[in-house]
């Protein structure tokens, strides 16, 4: 079995005292590795190294950075395949999806790339002929980011690009059961030739780790992506030492068909929109709105095309969907199910696990609800699993009321042929994404994140770099 150190100024380190974390593979439940548990004295190491490097760093020119964060880039995609195994052996995802998701995390560090010489400043007319004002956007600092295990290499690469594209250096915890991807995307930072100390990775407890962040006031930054009760909880403990945030958290997307969607893509869109990564993604589609004139055939065809969907090991060939990623997770999904059938809702795709010989007991079959009613726990919390619940709406008030009627506000969409109501839906909609006749709108270019519970901050697009910066400003007297 291997053993995989973590990475304090370019060097592989263990825990001080020895004490490790198992990594399991989730499709089988065995061990496939173990990761140092480190404690708040190597926490205190991977600071004190991020804030050495951080000003040779900041102070090498922004064209030089750039290039080291696109070799990055370069090196994730010459090694898509290892890195997909990887990610698929301890997160479970099909190995295809996994793919998609190296290059997606590469696309961020391509982005970011380009940004590096782009942190423009200004300067702004003076009221005094005697001076000069000038607007200088300088890196925050050493940021602390921590990551979840939904997607190992994207979430890393989506905050790192950015925070070393300004100047930043980063110490890393992902997620404990995705120690894997992170520790791999270390050694290809270090073969990129970034130098030590600018990227740190940690693994370990979360609350022994974070404790050490937030004691300590090199750190400026945090960068965090998970649930909202987590991100409610670090904000309370950055306060402390007040530090700069980027929360990306929990959603609770809606999904709407109207009578004038175009059935053939509104229906590959909700499949897409659900499924992917076994339904849990913060921006997956969590509940269906259709329209009484399009609901049959809607059905009919949503329910044949989620019944189609493979489930098994990602390793395996043709299969869609893989295992979830732990017990919490499958009683999660049944408890919402048994919930929406307690209440009235019938359950005509799914509705229970799949048992395949030899793996664990972690895989839930595509599962469809039809007849949500706003009472139900599905229509009121993130599932994070492959259920896709359905209610039927008759006018586009209607939908987007029950749309809107939620604490989160991260990611929403829907399907029309209207133009006008296009665009009257996308301002309606209460969230910070809005894919209208898109199901999978993330990408570099764009400024992703939510509003209201789910968090503040946007990553992606020239608009992360405000992330990662502050603004200077010099005010000249001419002598
Ligand atoms: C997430 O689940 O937070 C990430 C989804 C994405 O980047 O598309």
């Amino acid at each position: 079995m291997q053993h995989q150190p973590n990475l304090i100024d370019g060097q592989w380190i263990n825990a001080d005292d020895g004490t490790t974390l198992e990594v399991t593979d989730p499709a089988t439940d065995q061990t496939i590795a173990t990761v140092p548990s480190v404690g708040q004295a190597e926490t205190r190491r991977a600071i004190d190294a991020a804030h050495r490097a951080f000003e040779p760093w900041a102070a090498r020119p922004a064209a030089e950075r750039g290039r080291l964060i696109a070799r990055l880039a370069e090196l994730m995609h010459r090694d898509a395949d290892r890195l997909a195994g990887i990610m698929t052996a301890e997160q479970g995802k099909p190995l295809g999806e996994a793919k998609g998701e190296i290059a997606y995390a590469a696309s961020f560090l391509e982005w970011a790339a380009g940004e590096a010489p782009r942190m423009y400043g200004e300067s702004i007319p003076s009221s005094s002929s005697e001076k000069r004002i000038l607007v200088l956007r300088q890196p925050v600092g050493v940021c602390a980011i921590i990551t979840p295990w939904n997607f190992p290499a994207a979430m890393i690469t989506r905050k790192i690009g950015p925070a070393l594209a300004a100047g930043c250096t980063a110490v890393i915890k992902p997620a404990e059961l995705t120690p894997l991807s992170a520790l791999a995307i270390g050694e290809l930072a270090l073969e990129a030739g970034l130098p030590p100390g600018t990227v740190n990775i940690l693994t370990g407890k979360a609350r022994v780790i974070g404790e050490a962040f937030f004691d300590d006031q090199r750190v400026r930054k945090l960068s965090f992506t998970g649930s909202t009760p987590v991100g409610q909880q670090l904000m309370r403990q950055a306060s402390g030492n007040l530090l700069r945030l980027s929360m990306e958290l929990g959603g609770h997307a809606p999904f709407i068909v109207f009578d004038d969607a175009d059935l053939d893509r509104a229906v590959a869109g909700a499949v897409a929109c659900k499924f992917r990564n076994a339904g849990q993604t913060c921006i997956c589609a969590n509940r269906f709105y259709v329209q009484s004139g399009i609901y049959e055939k809607f059905m009919q065809r949503f329910n044949a095309a989620v019944a189609n969907l493979k489930v098994g090991r990602g390793t395996q060939e043709g299969v869609h969907v893989g295992p979830l990623i732990n017990d919490a997770a499958i009683d999660k999904v049944r408890e919402h199910v048994q919930d929406a059938r307690d209440k009235g809702a019938s359950v005509p795709v799914g509705g229970e696990k799949v048992t395949i010989q030899g793996l664990a007991d972690r895989f839930w079959k595509p599962t469809v609800v039809d007849g949500m009613t706003p009472e139900m726990l599905c229509a009121n919390e993130e599932t994070f699993g492959p259920v896709a619940p359905v209610a039927r709406f008759e006018h586009d008030r209607e939908a987007i009321d029950a749309a809107n009627n939620s604490p989160y506000g991260l990611a929403s969409y829907f399907y029309t042929s209207n133009a006008t109501r296009l665009m009257r839906t996308a301002e309606a909609l209460h969230y910070g994404i809005v894919g209208a006749n898109d199901a999978v709108p993330s990408t570099a270019q764009a400024p992703f994140g939510g509003v209201k519970h789910s968090g503040f901050g946007r990553e992606g697009g020239k608009y992360v770099m405000d992330e990662y910066t502050s603004l200077k400003y010099v005010s000249w007297g001419l002598v």
